[in-house]
């Protein structure tokens, strides 16, 4: 039997040489460059595709088909909205005093209607994207898109109950993502209150590649060769890591995003809904808790988003890190300084091979 890390139903699937992939990161940092390096050094990038206009898509593609010629991913979340929480507090008067600091009108301007999920998979599809990969529901709003194209469908899931339904659903490959992972947890559907099973990385990975029988990628708390090591260990054949791709040269992350992202400590992130109405894990500053100190989210998903939106992005440009969603997992303060990723990919694959053989190997 073949020994390379490449010669994995993963790697085959996904047309790939080295077994990790970059997260689909929406609202900024996923840029053509970075999606490009991903995959041009033999992993896998992805653009994170929600909330962006079609035409958007259609050029960000583009230019990173022109940058390499290697598969690229796009990821859209298809969380269904949620009705709003008359016993919520409403997020707007609690930020019109953040806003005007920004510089923008007390109130946000109504937002234009977003493409919907399928109308940004069929432009990713139609502008050469080789993969489609879905976050945080049941990817069958999306699935015939794929499979009518011929692309595998990646789909993430933080359960075994939601691995097992997006298999059913046509998942060709299964991202396992722990409780320790930044930004939207991806559990298909979240109780009024809000509360959602917590599976670490450890317990969810070897339950999943259990009771699936496509290839499975863990994510949450990846940051490194050990991290890939382990995932290996537990049975995934692969990885996925958004954080530590959060902070490499060609992300569109904010540099005070950055700064932030790598000097966390352990305890730093919290999973809140108060940014967008269903549980996400980020680091704590003054949006957070302005918005927190409302009380659960009156809007529901996706209006909460909504009501901040162009103050994130008003934030994002002014590079004013209290201001912005610091989505990052637990093991954010591992991420280090900015590095191209390209780098970054190869040293956490050539150090998972090191650390695999290195380990004792007889029972002492
Ligand atoms: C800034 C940021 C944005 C994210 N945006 C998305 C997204 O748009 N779609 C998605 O499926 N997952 C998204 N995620 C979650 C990732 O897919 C992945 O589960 C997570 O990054 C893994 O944990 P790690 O951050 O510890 O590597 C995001 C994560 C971060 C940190």
């Amino acid at each position: 039997m073949s020994r390379r890390l490449s010669d994995s139903p993963l790697c085959r699937t996904l047309g790939i040489r080295h077994p990790v992939l970059l997260a689909g990161m929406a609202g900024g940092p996923t840029t053509p460059e970075l999606v490009a390096a991903v995959s041009e050094a033999g992993g896998l990038g992805a653009f994170g595709i929600t909330g962006m206009s079609i035409a958007a898509v259609d050029a960000a593609v583009r230019r990173a088909r022109e940058l390499t010629d290697a598969p690229i991913a796009v990821n859209v979340l298809v969380a269904p909205a949620t009705a709003p929480d008359p016993d919520g507090g409403d997020p707007r008067p609690a930020i019109a005093g953040l806003r005007t600091g920004m510089g923008l009108p007390p109130e946000a301007p109504t937002p234009p209607v977003p493409a919907t999920p399928r109308e940004l998979v069929a432009t990713a599809l139609a502008a050469g994207a080789a993969v489609v990969s879905v976050g945080l529901g049941d990817p069958a709003e999306v699935a015939d898109l794929a499979a009518a194209a011929g692309v595998p469908l990646v789909v993430m899931a933080s359960s075994v109950a939601d691995a097992e339904r997006s298999v059913a659903s046509g998942a060709d490959v299964i991202v396992a993502q722990g409780s320790e992972a930044g930004g939207h947890r991806s559990t298909f559907e979240v109780p009024r209150d809000g509360s959602v099973p917590l599976v670490g990385t450890f317990a969810l990975v070897p339950q999943v590649v259990a009771a699936v029988e496509v290839p499975v990628v863990a994510a949450g708390a990846i940051m490194d060769g050990r991290g890939l090591a382990a995932a290996l260990a537990l049975g995934a054949q692969g990885v996925q890591m958004g954080t530590r791709f959060l902070v490499a040269l060609e992300s569109g992350a904010p540099d005070g995003y950055r700064r932030r992202v790598a000097s966390a400590r352990d305890t730093d992130t919290v999973i809140t809904r108060a940014i967008s109405g269903r549980p996400a894990r980020g680091l704590r500053n003054r949006l957070v808790d302005t918005l927190e100190a409302e009380g659960p989210p009156a809007l529901g998903y996706p209006r909460q988003a909504a009501a901040s939106a162009d103050l994130r992005s008003a934030a994002a440009r002014a590079d004013e890190p209290e201001l912005i969603a610091l989505w990052a997992g637990q093991a954010a303060g591992l991420a280090g300084a900015p590095r191209p990723a390209g780098e970054i990919l190869r040293e956490t694959v050539a150090e998972a091979i090191a650390v695999i053989r290195g380990l004792p190997d007889d029972a002492g």
